[in-house]
């Protein structure tokens, strides 16, 4: 996955791999089990979406100057906070896989798993509170906060089939959104740029945010395990209704029975999941994920044009080209 994305990200490259290799550093090792849960994640990579995104922020703000040391530290963060997050996330849905490889509880158990991401989290407060800048504390404190907001929101609803397209888009931000924007907005000002400037690249993330997150929960009905590197089709297996089964809902009342009642009977599923594909979830799904890309898109135009720029803006048809 991550040679696909590797073209889109070259104006920072080099940004990215220095990143990898700080980022092994930074987790320190207090505890040698710890450090072999995080070790285990960072060795096994990512997308890097997001701190690939502070750099090009940085970039292109910057302008002609190099970008600074806190802008690094901030990416770093950036990608920790992700990663604790996933950590967290994979111990609430029991996902045996992540990045291709077994996730951490599977490997260490539930409670070294929930203590290796409170310790990722609370290692990122550290470098933050480290920045000195208060603003960037406060964005990127909040993100902590609404993470765990997107997962109880999403808890909560599990096999609700009263939530809305509006419920769902505002979990997502909790969920996902609230990092790449805040993280976003953060790397602007530290380049000390207008508050309005800041502000549309915290619009880029969110946008960009929601429409990957809209691609994440279509590739789980359309994607396999293998390309994923993740389970396939357990979202709805656990009661996650995402938008190609709220879209669904809509054209099939049965799928809103098979819900409620949970798939306690035989097939239940099967015959949810092959609802949601009868249906226009998956379409309907890809428009509401290219509208948000539009608005990422749209929210650049201010933005001086630079090699960073370009690449921020092609960042906005890679998330929707995963799906191809
Ligand atoms: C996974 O994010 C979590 C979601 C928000 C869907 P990524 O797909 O960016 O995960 P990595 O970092 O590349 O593994
Ligand atoms: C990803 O959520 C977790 C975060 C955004 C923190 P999901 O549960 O929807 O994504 P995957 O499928 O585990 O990557
Ligand atoms: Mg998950
Ligand atoms: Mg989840």
């Amino acid at each position: 996955m991550t040679s696909i994305v590797k073209p889109l990200f070259s104006p920072v490259e080099q940004d990215l791999s220095t990143l990898t290799n700080n980022l092994k550093q930074l987790i320190g090792a207090q505890h040698p089990i710890l450090y072999a849960a995080a070790e285990h994640l960072f060795g096994a990579g990512g997308k890097r979406i997001r701190p690939a995104i502070v750099f090009l922020v940085a970039r292109a703000t910057m302008r002609d100057q190099d970008i600074t040391q806190r802008h690094r530290r901030l990416a770093e963060i950036t990608e920790m906070i992700h990663t604790a997050s996933l950590v967290h996330d994979d111990v609430v849905d029991e996902a045996d896989s992540r990045r291709g490889i077994p996730t951490v509880h599977s490997n260490f158990g539930n409670k070294i798993a929930i203590l290796a991401g409170d310790f990722l989290f609370a290692q990122s407060s550290w470098y933050l509170a480290n920045l000195d800048n208060l603003e960037v504390v406060k964005l990127l404190s909040e993100v902590i906060k609404d993470f765990a907001e997107g997962e109880i929101r999403q808890g909560l609803n599990s096999f609700d089939t009263g939530f809305t397209l509006e419920a769902y888009l505002q979990k997502s931000y909790y969920k996902t959104a609230s990092l790449v924007a805040n993280s976003a907005k953060a790397a602007a000002i530290l380049s000390d740029t207008s508050a309005a400037l800041a502000q549309q690249m915290y619009n880029y993330g969110k946008h960009l945010g929601l429409a990957f997150q809209i691609v994440d929960d279509i590739l789980d009905f359309t994607a396999s395990a293998e390309v994923l590197g993740k389970p396939a089709g357990s979202d709805l297996a656990s009661g996650n209704i995402t938008a190609p089964a709220l879209f669904a809902m809509e054209e099939k009342p049965y799928l809103t029975t098979l819900l409620d009642r949970e798939f306690a009977e035989e097939d239940d599923l099967e015959q949810a999941l092959a609802l949601v594909k009868d249906s226009q979830g998956v379409v309907r799904s890809r428009e509401l994920a290219s509208h948000h890309s539009l608005l990422a898109r749209e929210a650049l135009v201010n933005l001086p044009g630079s090699e960073s720029k370009e690449a921020l803006m092609d960042l906005t048809e890679y998330v929707l080209s995963r799906l191809y």
